[in-house]
């Protein structure tokens, strides 16, 4: 199976439906909330900056643009109209944000108009990022800001001990939905090669906290999956969604993964095209 967040609007409609709420529920956990405010705050940008988050999903992240990173405008673009429309209806009464459907690979916007561009958990989705970040630069300001984040997925993991099976749900999940695992790993190379200077590099820890509701999506998504593939009968996926909640009812669950983000500038003197390898 293909990542479906490549091509998530050719998607049944439920499908993207699900996805959106699994994004909603990431968006709003304080552990996720921490990770964007740590390498949103303190960019510098100018009064009056104009924001675009490529690949806005369900828009809570394009909002941090304005309340966390401090533009005065902030625009989304994102292929999914399930995901737009419902970013249009979260953030409904407030006229400084904007969403339209759009591809991070081609947008409308043009050149040396923009002050940050925000990539945060879009990469590791992409075939052929570096389509994406060329087109970031493109459409930045001279001295403009690239913000990056996404998952080291290689680290996620509900693994509480030696040959746990829900583990092995998780290792599924980022199998079926990620195509990038190493994207963090291997972004300073593209950045540079396009002519990005390299600003902070940051690691974050996230640790399910709460109710986990959103490892507890990745759990049950996987679980369907697993079943729609034939790996498991259904009563085996049930039993392993339910194990999952008779963790957090004991205290005893536990999910995790790092996050990387990277903030990088286009030089005053940019060049407007890509850099020759
Ligand atoms: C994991 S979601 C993240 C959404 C949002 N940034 C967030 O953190 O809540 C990845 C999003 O990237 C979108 N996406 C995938 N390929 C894209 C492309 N070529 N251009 C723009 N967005 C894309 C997907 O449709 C999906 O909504």
């Amino acid at each position: 199976m293909s990542d479906p967040y490549s091509n998530l609007a050719s998607e049944e409609k439920a499908a993207q439906a699900r996805i959106a709420d699994a994004m909603d529920a990431r968006c709003l956990e304080p552990a996720q909330i921490a990770i964007r405010k740590a390498y949103l705050t303190d960019l510098g940008l100018p009064e009056d900056a104009y924001a675009v988050e490529f690949g806005s999903g369900t828009g809570h992240v394009t909002r941090d643009l304005i309340t966390t990173a401090g533009a005065a405008r902030a625009h989304g673009i994102e292929p999914s109209p399930v995901m737009v429309k419902r970013a249009k209806e979260h953030v409904a009464a407030d006229a400084r944000l904007s969403f339209a459907i759009g591809d991070a690979k081609r947008t409308d916007l043009e050149d040396a108009s923009v002050d940050l561009v925000l990539m945060h958990t879009l990469l590791c989705h992409v075939p052929g990022p570096e389509d994406v970040i060329g087109e970031a630069f493109r459409v930045l300001k001279p001295g403009g800001i690239l913000a990056v984040c996404d998952g080291d997925y290689d680290t996620a993991t509900a693994q509480i001990a030696d040959f746990d099976p829900l583990d092995q749900i998780i290792r599924f999940m980022i199998n079926q939905n990620v195509t990038n695992l190493w994207i963090m790993r291997q972004i300073t190379g593209m950045l540079t090669e396009f002519g990005f200077e390299l600003g902070a590099r940051r690691g974050h820890g996230y640790v399910a906290e709460g109710d986990a509701a959103y490892f507890l999506t990745v759990i049950d998504r996987g679980a369907d999956r697993m079943v729609e593939t034939g790996i498991l009968f259904r009563e085996t996926a049930e039993a392993l969604k339910r194990e999952a909640r008779s963790r957090l009812a004991a205290n005893r669950f536990f999910g995790f993964m790092s996050y990387v983000s990277h903030i990088a500038l286009k030089p005053m003197a940019g060049l407007n095209e890509r850099r020759p390898v």
